[in-house]
């Protein structure tokens, strides 16, 4: 595609210039373009005037011939942009323009019928709705569905390998890797819920509300909305032109998805260090250091743990955009589309390489299982001993437990390393039984709850999501 930007003559505007004495200056028009951005939506203009064409020639308000003159015409334009033949022209502003103009360039004044009984208000509402219903939503959909692939595969090879699970980034429990895999899985899933949620709701036709207020052609909406795949038309012409939830709910779901990315990032992140040592980020995902020869860096990891902030940059500049605007149109809402843009082509990027970085990561299951033990994380365990064993009050256990733990930080072992005796001096009635429930597997195959995290559960959890999320 080629930019061509004029100095605009006089009147160059010839869409609506009839009532103007002299062309904008050129910073008008540069303020006033949106074609720079909005001409990725060049396949949802051409699909709604196509039905909107197709409408008016049914509904016998444009001659059949004219209509198929635009047909053809639409259908031309929509070529020369994919081969990179058109010229895009900001003197014509935006993509709603510069397909007419061309359209009457092609098969003269019968293209002028093609804006009748709507305007571009209701036409650009219809593009983006369009673009972001089948665009955005269905990538991230994809998107999202390839990760949770990923992550569940991951789970699937990690059912018995035993890691600490923090809380407060402090050992707490030991958990297992899989069950850890499958906790990311669910918030993806709960994403494409929510990119489900929003298709549904967003899926009303805005075109045929005319400039704000319908129009006096006896236009069929029933017809433009099943054209489109839209379940019905918007029952509103005010409301339909001036809404931009939908635009919203995605920035809004793309954000809240960039934030489960940020944290899985930071996982990864941690995981990977030296001191750490649980994963292996592949060569493919990592980078080297200029000056230390040692480093292995996980800049994919850290980019998208950073990219959250400028997505929801986006979902911020939509919102202040919309706020306190009168209805109906106002410019203000050109700028709909570049945050849209923006989240989309960067959420893209960071849920192909989360995926790519989960696929290939090497799990160390020595380094997590050695680390699962320390810091006393099966001290609940030991309380839980007391509370059904000795049928101690748990509160009780919990303070016999702390004495336990705190006489393992002076002899500098781990709580089963203890001598019974040191044990019963604590509490008298403790019994060499305890020692089975300290390690890290009886504390994680214990944990048979629904939902926890015990091998058990684990395997019969890998196949829900794949039966929930992969089929
Ligand atoms: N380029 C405009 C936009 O993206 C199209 C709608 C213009 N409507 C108008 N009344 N000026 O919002």
């Amino acid at each position: 595609m080629t930019d061509q930007t004029s100095a605009n003559p006089k009147n160059a505007n010839a869409l609506w210039g009839g009532r103007f004495e002299a062309g904008p200056s050129a910073i008008m028009e540069e303020i006033n373009a949106s074609i720079g951005f909005d001409k990725r939506l060049y396949a949802q203009d051409i699909q709604g005037s196509k039905a909107h064409c197709a409408m008016l020639v049914k509904q016998n308000i444009i001659p059949a011939e004219d209509g198929e003159k635009i047909i053809e015409g639409l259908e031309r334009i929509l070529q020369e942009i994919e081969s990179g033949k058109f010229t895009f022209s900001s003197a014509l502003e935006d993509i709603h323009m510069n397909v007419e103009s061309r359209l009457r360039e092609l098969i003269g004044p019968a293209a002028g019928r093609l804006h009748t009984g709507r305007s571009r208000n209701d036409q650009v509402a219809t593009d983006f709705k369009l673009w972001v219903r089948d665009v955005a939503l269905n990538d991230l959909e994809a998107g999202l569905s390839g990760l949770q692939e990923a992550l569940i595969g991951q789970a699937e090879k990690n059912i018995d390998t035993v890691m600490p699970g923090f809380t407060h980034l402090q050992a707490a429990q030991p958990v297992t890797f899989g069950h850890h895999m499958l906790a990311y899985v669910e918030m993806f899933g709960r994403d494409r819920s929510r990119v489900a949620d929003c298709k549904v709701r967003m899926n009303e036709n805005p075109l045929g509300s005319a400039a704000l207020a319908g129009t006096p052609y006896p236009i069929d909406r029933h017809l433009t909305a099943a054209t489109l795949g839209f379940d019905r038309p918007a029952a509103n012409s005010l409301d339909a032109v001036s809404d931009r939830d939908f635009a919203l709910e995605y920035l809004n779901t793309a954000s809240i998805t960039a934030m489960h990315l940020s944290r899985l990032a930071e996982e990864m992140v941690i995981w990977c260090s030296a001191q750490f040592k649980f994963i292996g980020m592949s060569d493919k995902f990592s980078t080297g250091s200029s000056i230390m020869p040692q480093k292995r860096n996980p800049d994919a990891a850290e980019l998208i743990r950073s990219k959250i902030g400028r997505i929801v940059g986006c979902y911020n500049s939509l919102m202040l955009s919309m706020k306190g605007l009168p209805l109906a149109y106002s410019k203000d809402m050109q700028e709909d589309k570049e945050p849209v843009f923006f989240a989309h082509d960067h959420l893209g990027l960071c849920v192909a390489a989360m995926t790519g970085m989960v696929a290939d990561m090497k799990v160390f299951a020595d380094n997590m299982r050695k680390a699962a033990g320390a810091g006393y994380t099966t001290a609940t365990d030991l309380a839980d001993w007391l509370v059904s064993e000795l049928g101690m009050p748990f509160r009780d256990a919990h303070h016999v437990v702390g004495a336990t733990v705190k006489l393992a930080e002076t002899k500098g072992c781990d709580l089963d390393q203890l001598p019974l005796e040191d044990l019963q001096k604590i509490e008298p009635k403790i019994t060499d039984a305890v020692f089975k429930v300290l390690t890290v597997d009886a504390s994680v195959a214990a944990r048979k709850s629904f939902g926890g995290t015990s091998p058990e559960r684990v395997r019969e959890a890998v196949a829900s999501a794949k039966e929930r999320f992969l089929k």
